[in-house]
């Protein structure tokens, strides 16, 4: 499958309430830093918990009560009494966070610039108008909209209101049934790869059309009306990159190098691959591997570099070398931010809320229940 080119933008924020780090947070050092964190967080005791994804930097996770991917970390604040939620992730992960924790809680993205940019590649009212396009398409078809979590809120609830629900990474197939037990054909946003690895999962793979609405060369509405599993043309830069060309080199210099990818990598990508899963997945997968075995990690070079200091056993190679790269979004979590963040809360000021809609939550958090449920 070749990429659309859809053009993403970083400086699409979801939230007008973001603000910029004061000048006086911009220079610190890691000493100095790593000090006054500590000593806010002495001070903020247990009215704050800490939630760091698996791709942000060591100086973020290193001050995480929780490492995790998006799902555990939902998961972590979810059952979180904490007052303060701090996401150390990107806007549609805090998103999360503050649908499903209780109203007097805050959930605070220490920069608000952290936009993943596959998830602004499926605006809802893009996927609104598209929808429209597709139905009348197929006027007699049920279609199931699902969304990656990897999506912002709104999307998120204009799935629940279709029908539809959330899946993440290691539960995306669970979700194609369940799209198939309620309807007849599923429409997968915004993750294409994503897709079209679980398509091929469930061995559903002579059904699926890749649909760009505003592609005037790509598929007719009438065209992906035909098909069972309708993708949206949507991809993660960061994945994208991995080519099974990498492998095949990889495994040429080391004969006995595993390789372990995420499914948001190309087809080609992720059936070359040993094991593909999750950035859980991922470390686990090298948290049990043997002492003097190789791994080759195909994910956001972050987690590979996590990976070799907490498992010095095990020789950790990223997959395609210095080629591999950081998450520009997730590289956005600068530990100055989260100096800034706790010092105002120490203070008594919020920084950086995510608060989405109410009436947006309520429908978003049908759509994540009901992946909790399958
Ligand atoms: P996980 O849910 O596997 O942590 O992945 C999140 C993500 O953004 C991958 O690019
Ligand atoms: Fe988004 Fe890709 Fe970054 Fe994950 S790695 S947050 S999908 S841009």
């Amino acid at each position: 499958m070749e990429t659309a080119d859809i053009e993403t933008d970083l400086s699409l924020f979801k939230y007008d309430n973001l603000e910029q780090l004061p000048p006086s947070y911009r220079e610190l050092d890691e000493a100095e830093r790593t000090e006054r964190i500590e000593a806010a967080l002495d001070e903020l005791g247990d009215d704050v918990v800490i939630l760091g994804h698996n791709y942000q930097r060591r100086e973020i996770v290193e001050h995480a009560d929780f490492i995790g991917d998006s799902y555990q970390l939902s998961k972590e604040a979810a059952d979180a009494d904490a007052d303060y939620v701090i996401f150390g992730g990107v806007t549609f992960m805090a998103e999360s966070a503050d649908i499903i924790t209780d109203d007097d809680q805050s959930v605070i993205l220490p920069s608000m610039e952290a936009s993943c940019p596959m998830a602004g590649m499926a605006e809802a009212l893009q996927v609104d108008a598209a929808w429209a396009e597709i139905t009348e398409a197929a006027p007699d078809s049920n279609i199931i909209p699902i969304t990656y979590m990897n999506s912002y809120a709104d999307l998120k609830a204009f799935c629940a209101e279709q029908g539809g629900l959330v899946c993440t990474s290691s539960n995306a197939h669970k979700a194609f049934e369940y799209g198939f037990e309620q309807g007849d054909k599923v429409l997968f946003l915004p993750d294409k790869h994503l897709g079209e690895n679980t398509a091929h999962r469930l061995g559903m793979e002579d059904s699926i059309v890749e649909w760009d609405p505003w592609d005037p060369e790509g598929a007719s509405a009438e065209e992906a009306a035909e098909a069972d599993i309708i993708l949206w043309d949507g991809y993660c830069q960061v994945h994208e990159r991995f080519r099974e060309h990498h492998i095949e080199d990889i495994r040429e210099e080391h004969p006995d190098v595993n390789v372990v990818v995420h499914p948001e990598c190309r087809r080609e990508v992720v059936e070359a691959a040993d094991v593909v899963g999750s950035t859980s997945t991922i470390c686990q997968t090298v948290a049990e591997a043997d002492p003097g075995d190789k791994w080759a990690i195909g994910t956001e070079i972050h987690l590979a570099n996590h990976l070799s200091r907490w498992h010095p056993e095990v020789e950790v190679l990223p997959l395609c070398g210095d080629a591999c790269m950081d998450c520009n979004a997730m590289r956005q979590i600068d530990p100055n931010y989260l100096t800034w963040v706790l010092e105002e809360l120490v203070e008594g000021r919020e920084r950086n809320v995510i608060e989405v809609a109410p009436g947006e939550k309520e429908l978003a958090r049908l759509a994540l229940d009901r992946m909790l449920e399958i």
